[in-house]
């Protein structure tokens, strides 16, 4: 079943960070529906991108709805720094908690939306239990740490799993793909159900940002 949403939710990883209020603006003229922030620890990946304090100041220039992707380990311990500082999404990846369905439940009862994020290498099997307490998944379309990777084609597979799951036991949980989005691909992945997608690279660097995303939405 192909979802009529079609989220868009640049992400800032592949902005400027030394002109972030120019990103914001860029994202907003563009109709961008969230905006993602890659959060990197340097564990759970190798690159350390901020924290909090990022958010903070983005959370000062926009209204928009902003999308925190945990890609650390703990991700429990950020949880309150984020909601301080304005997150109104929340996405953790289940590598790297065993307690996923405590911490869901923690997000949810403070009223922000709750996400749990997969790996290429995790199956869609390993948060089944989760499904029916969590606001989003997010299927990760390339091996997370990195903007500008190629997306990889077999995780789209998850997508519509997840889609058969819940057209056939129920469930809202929205179904976001992360990595490897672009113009050129954008129909195979609506056509997959995605309801979500994160755009990085292919937006930052787009010759026209402020037209790409509707293109997208229209393939
Ligand atoms: C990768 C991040 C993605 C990344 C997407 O670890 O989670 O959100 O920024 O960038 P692109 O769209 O360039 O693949
Ligand atoms: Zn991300």
């Amino acid at each position: 079943m192909i979802s009529k949403k079609r989220i868009i939710a640049p992400s800032i990883l592949s902005a400027d960070f030394g002109n972030i209020g120019n990103a914001v603006s860029l994202i907003e003229q563009a109709g961008g529906d969230w905006i993602h922030l890659d959060v990197m620890d340097g564990v759970f990946v190798p690159p350390i991108t901020f924290g909090a304090q990022m958010l903070q100041s983005i959370r000062r220039l926009t209204n928009l709805t902003l999308d925190v992707h945990l890609m650390t380990m703990k991700p429990g311990n950020h949880l309150n720094a984020f909601v301080e500082a304005g997150a109104d999404r929340f996405t953790f990846h289940i590598e790297a908690e065993v307690h996923s369905h405590r911490l869901i439940k923690e997000i949810n009862d403070l009223g922000i939306s709750s996400g749990i994020a997969i790996v290429p290498s995790t199956p869609v099997s390993a948060i089944e239990e989760l499904l029916d307490v969590v606001d989003q998944v997010l299927v990760m379309t390339v091996n997370p740490g990195w903007g500008g990777q190629t997306m990889i084609t077999k995780a789209l597979e998850k997508v519509r799993r997840l889609r058969k799951i819940q057209l056939e036991e129920g469930g809202s949980f929205l179904i976001c793909i992360d990595g490897g989005f672009k113009l050129e691909n954008s129909g195979e992945i609506w056509d997959s159900g995605v309801d979500a997608a994160v755009m990085g690279s292919a937006f930052f660097d787009a010759k026209n940002p402020e037209k790409i995303l509707d293109k997208c939405r229209l393939k």
